[in-house]
């Protein structure tokens, strides 16, 4: 099984104060230290996202499969999954809105007019 890092800790690892170089690409982690200055790309590049999710600034380089295909001998385990996802705004469940409609007021009874007609027979 995979070793399982949480984002505290692979912020942690940002190349600062002789800390290794750790990134996360698409949910992994990958420890770059030894690459960071091998990048064809240069080392700022990468120190710049260290720590953090590179996935954004890795795809909009357009790197090519064999970028893809190196950064896979990097790989050291994956990042833990947020524990509490926020829920979508704006967006609610099927079973919340036939809770919301149960909670409605029943209709009340047509009350007794006074001046009813009474039929005597
Ligand atoms: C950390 C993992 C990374 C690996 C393994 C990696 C690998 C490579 C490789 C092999 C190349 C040569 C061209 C190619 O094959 O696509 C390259 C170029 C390049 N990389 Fe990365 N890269 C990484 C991260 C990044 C990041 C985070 C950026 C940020 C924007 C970046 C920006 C670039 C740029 C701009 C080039 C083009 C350089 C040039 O053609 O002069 N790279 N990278």
């Amino acid at each position: 099984m995979s070793q399982i890092y949480q984002k505290s800790e692979v912020a942690e690892r940002n190349g600062k104060n002789g800390q290794p170089v750790w990134i996360i690409y698409k949910g992994n982690v990958y420890d770059v230290t030894a690459f960071v200055e091998k990048h064809p790309g240069g080392d700022d590049l990468i120190l710049e996202v260290a720590g953090k999710d590179a996935t954004k600034a890795f795809n909009s380089a357009g790197h090519s499969s064999d970028a893809v295909q190196q950064l896979k001998e990097f790989k050291i385990g994956e990042v833990a999954i947020d524990a509490q996802p926020k829920p979508q705004s704006g967006q609610k469940s099927a079973g919340l809105q036939q809770q919301q409609q149960q909670q409605l007021p029943e209709p009340k009874p047509a009350e007794k007019s006074s001046n009813s007609f009474l039929c005597c027979c």
